[in-house]
């Protein structure tokens, strides 16, 4: 019988530890480790995540340095799926031979994004295999029907089903196929049956994602997985995927909210910037393009946009373009010493210091307010450059006093309670006014080069500290 060698992982990190241990030496997480055992000399049984280092015969030219300059550069060969946003993020296309890994909270969209690329890939005459893991085939066929546009190809003969969680059965099929992409949804449902240990274990885990890249380099088809998501928001036993797998992109976005964001988090073939933006509808999910994330200012009573007391629009950067993010900010009477603070879509650690900059320097009393501020639309916007909105949302909260309807506010604050600058202001600006903003807070130092950015017709307000920006609310 081979001889098997047993470590532990931990779930959190990834590190391997000779013997268990109720914490994490490395990260410090508790009862994390768990215990992986793999016959020695197995293909995968080097360390998780350790570097392969080649055959040590390999040919002498092939392991000799050379000169940067006369390295070739790697051409990309890449397929574009059709959904510009997934493409965008993906860094132009799914590149043939590459593994990417799909995370995301249950609900969220996974399936149905896996789905339509998959339906969009069919429809442009590539051939997919389907595997579900999850669902049966009927199941994936009733999804296709309600997707708008995937009709067609689904019934077309490139898009094919597979309900199989072996993943011996799954890379057999895919040998005989020869797909441009195979997608398993999920690989915590997957299995392989020499390894003794349930689905979802880092064991199983590990063996089936290696099995899958395995599959990718030596067949060049492209591997799309979907990994679940622990309650902290991390891949479920990912550290160890992260590693093995070329792209990792997180579906993100609140499940009561109609946007959902695609984003890199980790990406060999493209930018982790870029972020894909989706509505969910009842077609499935559509794109959404022009960059916005703020409705228009509705109507009041007189027929004029209504003056809401502690909103403010803020043009974010995302990858390369920009979003028009609306930010909301509610003060309520609450318990001095324990008022409370939430943030929703913006870093909370950031609404602190923004709080204790509008007390210090902007003259507001909120040690006995309940602070909520959020990013309408239920993306994160963990830019800087959203401090001044996010201020002037909460002052005009504080003192009911409103910002125009049109106002967007750009800059960065610091501890001191000064506007600092921000990159790429010209982009910001151009996106805030083709959205209707009308008048423009901006920091001091740029005023000379916003003003020709916003155009005739616009108001720009250059202001050099916190409290210039809170004397602009009417
Ligand atoms: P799903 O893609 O199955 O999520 P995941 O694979 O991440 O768990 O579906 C997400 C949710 O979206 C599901 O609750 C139903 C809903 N949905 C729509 O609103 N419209 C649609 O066209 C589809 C297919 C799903
Ligand atoms: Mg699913």
């Amino acid at each position: 019988m081979a001889k098997v060698k047993t470590s532990y992982v931990c779930r959190d990190c990834g590190n391997v530890q000779p013997k268990w241990m109720g914490k994490c030496p490395d990260c410090g997480a508790w009862d994390a480790l768990e215990r992986f055992s793999e016959p020695v000399g197995s293909a995968a049984s080097a360390a998780p995540g350790a570097l392969s280092l080649g055959p040590a015969d390999a040919a002498p030219s092939a392991r000799r340095a050379v000169p940067i300059a006369e390295v070739k550069p790697l051409d990309v060969p890449r397929i574009p799926t059709g959904i510009a946003e997934f493409d965008r993020v993906l860094g132009g296309g799914i590149v043939p031979g590459s593994v990417a890994l799909l995370g995301g909270d249950p609900g969220i969209g996974k399936s149905t994004l896996l789905l339509q690329a998959a339906a969009a890939l069919a429809g442009r005459g590539r051939r997919v295999l389907y595997a579900t893991s999850e669902e049966s085939a009927a199941q994936v066929k009733l999804r296709a029907d309600r997707l708008e546009g995937s009709a067609d190809a689904a019934r077309g003969s490139n898009l094919l089903l597979l309900a199989e969680p072996n993943v011996a059965v799954v890379a057999e099929e895919a040998r005989r196929l020869r797909p441009d992409l195979l997608v398993l949804d999920s690989i915590q449902l997957a299995y392989r049956g020499d390894v003794d240990a349930i689905p979802g274990s880092l064991q199983q885990l590990r063996r089936c994602c290696h099995d899958l890249v395995t599959l990718a380099k030596t067949s060049g088809t492209a591997v799309a997985v979907v990994g679940h998501v622990t309650k902290d928001g991390d891949l479920a036993g990912p550290k160890l995927l992260e590693h093995l797998v070329d792209v990792v992109l997180a579906f993100e976005g609140d499940r009561h909210h109609a946007y959902r964001v695609v984003r890199a988090v980790k990406n060999r073939f493209g930018s982790t910037q870029e972020l894909g933006l989706f509505e969910m509808s009842g077609t499935g999910l559509v794109e959404v393009e022009e960059a916005s994330l703020a409705p228009e200012a509705a109507p009041g009573a007189d027929g004029r946009p209504a003056r809401r007391c502690g909103t403010v629009f803020a043009p974010v950067l995302a990858g390369s373009r920009v979003l028009l993010a609306e930010i909301q900010a509610l003060t309520a009477t609450g318990f001095l010493g324990a008022a409370k603070r939430r943030a929703g879509g913006l870093d909370a650690a950031r609404l602190a210091m923004l709080i204790a900059v509008l007390e210090k320097h902007g003259g507001l009393r909120l040690g006995d307010q309940d602070v909520y501020a959020s990013a309408l639309g239920g993306v994160r916007i963990p830019e800087p450059a959203a401090d001044l909105a996010t201020a002037l949302a909460i002052a005009g909260a504080f003192y009911d006093r409103a910002a125009g309807p049109a106002t967007a506010a750009i800059g960065e604050i610091a501890l001191s309670g000064e506007v600092r600058s921000v990159r790429q202001l010209d982009q910001r600006v151009q996106a805030a006014v083709r959205r209707g903003a009308r008048l423009l807070l901006v920091p001091a130092a740029q005023s000379s080069a916003a003003r020709p950015a916003a155009g005739p017709g616009v108001e720009v307000v250059p202001v050099a500290g916190i409290r210039d920006a809170i004397e602009q609310l009417g």
